[in-house]
């Protein structure tokens, strides 16, 4: 549980509060390089951060985030003409490159110097792996982009809209233990191969946990038997200022990273990159699964990346399989987490709560997000991994280790990103998600 003031804190990221500050000092995924497909394309409404931003791409390809009212008196750049590298506001036809220097001021007399003078805000933004990523931090130069293994040249990218607080969110991801229930509820024992991890959960849904504090954030394991001398291990990583790495697959195999970006207090982008991954398995027992069904794109400022199933639609739930075949009756991995957390209200209210063992991990990153806020709000103190770029290069997964093995020390290696493991394999998963 935490207490009013802690949970405002946790959650807002408007500007001006201790979380957006801390949130601002780290590069931020904000678009993918997809949604700006050419030179001089249509611009798009970013919301980010609680701010209204509008990304566009430039004659020579670069891109730029603007704030979405133009400075001289306030139309909305999404309108403007995306030409010779820059963004001309269709009002008065005052144009501005990336950088937001005013470049033409055609509705001013020729003599005059004003233009020099105004400058619309922007923040600086690179690309890789198809994601822009944007720094909307106080330092002139920013820091080094995070180095994460699976966004480079073939990153598997997935995106969607959650309606909630990205906290909420972000806490599905290192809450390991629903898995076996909303997930795996319906999936029995017997439907899984003896030997297999997917097996190893469903004999036991109720695991252990040991939790670490590590450079990049907080680290968990849940451990469980597996054979007579052995446990099974999940590991999974909180990285500052929103990432997991979630513990599903095999530790060392996995690369992969996912990014809960806020879009205000109660809009989130999630946006997943991994690379190399195995498809996931497509049925839990007998309930077939699959990815969950997105509608098109619209210009709004939250038209992007929404789902088919919604609060409104009650997620498409088929009361008929949630008896039979399926736990939840909600036929997508993604979108029974997205019910559940969108169901919590677009911020939950955490003096609410019972926190039990299982939510260790929770407990943990909450107080990490709390105090790394507030010690940059009152110590100017620079939070965790912001000039750190190696830390993020981790990686989760399950592994097997001897009953009397020290974890961390045990997995060592193999939670290092880049390194090869040839002699691993996902066969050992049993072929049923979320394992
Ligand atoms: S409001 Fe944009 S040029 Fe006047
Ligand atoms: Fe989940």
């Amino acid at each position: 549980m935490l207490s009013r003031e802690d949970n405002e804190l946790l959650c807002r990221v408007g500007p001006g509060t201790p979380m957006g500050a801390l949130i601002r000092e780290y590069w931020v995924p904000a678009a993918l390089s997809s949604e700006l497909p050419e030179p001089e394309c249509a611009p798009v409404r970013i919301r980010l951060l609680g701010e209204n931003l509008i990304a566009f791409r430039v004659s020579s390809g670069a891109v730029g985030l603007i704030r979405n009212h133009c400075p001289h008196r306030g139309a909305s750049l999404f309108y403007g003409r995306n030409e010779d590298e820059g963004l001309r506001c269709v009002y008065h036809g005052w144009k501005f490159d990336v950088t937001g220097a005013c470049v033409d001021m055609p509705s001013e007399p020729g003599e005059s110097q004003y233009r020099s003078k105004v400058r619309a805000v922007t923040d600086p933004c690179v690309e890789r792996g198809g994601v822009v990523w944007t720094y909307m931090g106080p330092r002139q130069t920013p820091p080094p982009l995070p180095d994460f293994e699976s966004n480079g040249d073939d990153c598997v990218l997935q995106v969607y809209q959650r309606e909630c607080n990205w906290v909420q969110a972000l806490e599905g991801d290192i809450d390991t233990c629903h898995t076996a229930f909303l997930h795996l509820g319906s999936v029995e024992r017997d439907d899984v191969p003896p030997g297999t991890w997917g097996r190893y959960v469903l004999e036991n849904r109720a695991p252990r946990y040991e939790v670490a504090e590590t450079d990049f954030g907080v680290m968990y394991g849940a451990y469980r038997p597996a054979e007579r001398e052995t446990n099974y291990w999940r590991i999974a990583n909180f990285l500052f200022p929103f990432y997991a790495m979630v513990p599903t697959g095999v530790l060392g195999l996995e690369q992969r990273v996912r990014a809960w970006v806020p879009m205000d207090d109660d809009h989130t982008l999630f946006i997943s990159m991994s690379r190399g991954g195995a498809p996931a398995p497509r049925n839990a027992g007998r309930h077939p699964i699959g990815p969950p069904e997105v509608l098109p794109n619209t210009t709004d400022w939250y038209g992007r990346f929404r789902l088919v199933g919604r609060a409104d639609n009650d997620y498409l739930i088929d009361r008929k399989a949630q008896q039979t075949v399926s736990f939840t009756g909600i036929g997508a991995i993604h979108l029974q987490d997205q019910a559940v957390t969108e169901s919590m209200g677009p911020i939950y209210d955490r003096t609410q709560e019972h926190l039990a063992t299982s939510d260790l991990m929770v407990i943990r990153t909450r107080k990490r997000l709390i105090d790394a806020a507030k010690a940059l709000r009152d110590k100017g103190q620079a939070p965790p991994g912001v000039d750190a770029p190696h830390v993020y290069a981790a990686r989760s997964g399950g592994v097997i280790l001897p009953r009397d093995a020290d974890w961390l020390d045990a997995t060592k290696d193999l939670r290092k990103a880049r390194a090869q493991h040839p002699q691993l394999s996902r066969s050992v998963l049993g072929g049923i998600p979320a394992v």
